[in-house]
């Protein structure tokens, strides 16, 4: 039996690591027969419910990756209407499709459906309150998720940084190379994500899947909410100290509060998730950010980005 799989924002961060790897000639058995279609914007946009709806049908789509979002969190708080179209109309566009084609859906979702007030790491089952418009239209899009689609994996993810597209490691390890100082704010605390690592878990889920499928397996699949972000914790400060160490090593970083840097949307000041039960359900192992920090700049110097 063979999976097609559409792959949406494959343009994005995360879509662009998930075009790479799956490019790559040794994937999983599973991914071996599989026909992927990947789609940004100009081939499919995920806001016109009869296109998405026709694609899926028309391809016989039986997995649906939605890398696509409206990720640009200050500019939201003006741009409120599309916003919602991309992070909440569309997502449920994507679930209506995915149920009327018992495809499965793996969306993505953010941290900032928490106000980072809590004093532990969250959990997927911890009371959502996004601060922001990026955080409020992303959770209505998991909503729309969990109430339309019978087959979904939604994963949270924080800090997402890629050799492809603009990110606030690109940024650090450029500026550190121009700058004697840079001041970056040390009372936010999160987790980092390297998109190959976020890459590699979706296509492991994907493969458990299609093998469940392939073998008309009863078991049941663990649907559900998860979390994912690489291993650990650190401040934009820390994680911009080995930004600078592994670039120019001549700037100094300095830390501030993020009083002295004011920005439109506010930012949960904690987001540590527990990643506990994507670990378990799936048996993925989860490096620690400082190691992928590591990998992704051995990537952007062998592959010369
Ligand atoms: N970046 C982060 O730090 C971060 C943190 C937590 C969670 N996330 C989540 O992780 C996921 C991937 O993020 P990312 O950083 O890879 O995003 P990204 O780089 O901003 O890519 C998103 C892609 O979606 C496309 N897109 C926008 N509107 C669309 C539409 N109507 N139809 C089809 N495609 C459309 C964009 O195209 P255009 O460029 O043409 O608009 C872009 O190629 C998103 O769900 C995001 O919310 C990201």
């Amino acid at each position: 039996m063979v999976s097609n799989i559409l792959i949406t924002g494959a343009n994005g961060q995360l879509g662009s690591e998930l075009k790479f790897l799956l490019r790559r000639e040794n994937r999983t058995t599973a991914f071996k027969s599989a026909n992927l279609f990947y789609t940004d914007q100009e081939e499919l946009d995920i806001t016109d419910l009869k296109a998405v709806e026709s694609f899926v049908k028309t391809n016989s789509i039986s997995i649906i990756i939605n890398c696509a979002a409206y990720t640009a969190v200050d500019r939201a708080e003006d741009e409120p209407e599309l916003c919602e179209k991309v992070n909440s109309l569309a997502p449920r566009n994507l679930a209506k499709a995915a149920k009327d084609s018992e495809a499965l859906l793996i969306h993505i979702s953010t941290d900032y459906v928490f106000d980072g007030n809590g004093p532990l790491p969250y959990k997927e089952s911890d009371t959502r309150e996004p601060k922001s418009v990026y955080g409020v239209t992303k959770a209505k899009g998991e909503d729309a998720v969990i109430k339309l689609a019978d087959r979904y994996i939604i994963i949270r993810t924080s800090w997402l940084y890629s050799k492809y597209g603009n990110n606030f490691v690109k940024t650090i390890s450029k500026l550190s190379c121009e700058k004697p100082s840079l001041t970056v704010v040390f009372d936010q605390i999160g987790t980092p994500t390297h998109a190959t690592d976020l890459a590699e878990a979706i296509i492991e889920i994907c493969s458990q899947y299609i093998t469940k499928i392939e073998k008309k397996s009863q078991a049941q699949f663990p649907y559900g909410v998860y979390h994912y972000s690489n291993e650990g914790v650190c401040s934009w400060y820390d994680f911009a100290l080995d930004i600078a160490a592994n670039s120019c090593n001549e700037c100094k970083v300095l830390p501030v509060t993020s009083e002295k840097f004011p920005t439109k949307a506010k930012r949960p000041p904690y987001s540590v998730m527990d990643k506990s039960k994507i670990k378990k359900s799936f048996a993925i192992t989860i490096p620690h950010w400082r190691e992928s920090l590591k990998h992704y700049f051995n990537s952007i110097e062998i592959n010369n980005y």
